[in-house]
């Protein structure tokens, strides 16, 4: 039988994906980002419309074609991610945060191109709104899936972001690594998650990467239902 549960376990959920690293504007000809590329992101929608589900991707990148039956957002800063992702949050069945935001913003954004002098220059940076934080403090039953990108301790980092930004899972990712993390086709990942044992996931595709997160997922979201 097609499109029944067990084939499709994310048929009439919605679900929002976050891709890419987030560009926070010097002036109109500079920004500060970060060596995301959103390839896991873009793997995770892909995977996640795969099972049924109705996919909206929040990107904050242009170089990867967007997916055939997903809705695209295109956002450049982590302010416009914020604004989409909250403006969405209340009709959302799972999001997954596997955009690299930018932790700080240049404080002022000039309006005209900053013309160079013979002094140092300095940069005052403000800090962003931790996007995944805020969805924990407002969740009203979303399952949250935050990433993890660390170079060291990975898992004590990981489980303090579960803990601190109220997510249901962490996928950890050891970014130091030539195979996994940023801007990689492959990954290696762990998914943390309260009261579980961690779940390994050995170095393969991004893609197939994708499918297993989802997999747990579904499973605890189906434990938390009962
Ligand atoms: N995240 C977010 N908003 C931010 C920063 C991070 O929503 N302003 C999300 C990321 O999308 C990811 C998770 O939080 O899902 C962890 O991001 P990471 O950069 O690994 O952790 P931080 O909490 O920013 O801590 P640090 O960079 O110091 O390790
Ligand atoms: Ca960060």
């Amino acid at each position: 039988v097609l499109n029944n549960a067990k084939e499709l376990p994310l048929k009439g959920k919605k679900v929002l994906i976050t891709a890419g690293g987030t560009k926070e504007r010097i002036d109109p000809v500079r920004f500060i980002t970060n060596d995301s590329s959103g390839k896991m992101g873009y793997s995770l929608a892909k995977a996640a419309r795969d099972l049924g589900a109705e996919v909206t991707l929040v990107t904050a990148t242009n170089l990867l074609p967007i997916p055939f039956g997903i809705e695209p957002i295109s956002v450049q800063s982590s302010k416009e991610m914020e604004t989409a992702v909250l403006d969405k949050f209340h009709n959302i069945d799972m999001v997954i945060m596997a955009a690299a935001v930018s932790d700080y913003r240049p404080k002022t954004q000039a309006t005209v191109k900053i013309k160079k002098t013979n002094e140092d220059m300095n940069l005052v940076l403000e800090k962003t709104t931790d996007i995944l934080a805020e969805l924990g403090k407002r969740k009203t039953g979303q399952f949250l899936i935050g990433f993890a990108a660390e170079t060291h301790e990975v898992e004590r980092y990981a489980m303090d972001k579960l803990n601190r930004k109220n997510a249901d899972m962490i996928v950890a990712n050891d970014v130091s690594k030539e195979y996994a993390g940023f801007n990689k086709d492959t990954n290696e990942v762990i998914i943390y998650q309260v009261d579980k044992e961690p779940i390994q996931i050995s170095v393969r595709s991004k893609d197939l990467i994708a499918e297993e997160i989802l997999y747990a997922a579904i499973e605890s979201m189906h434990d938390e239902m009962g």
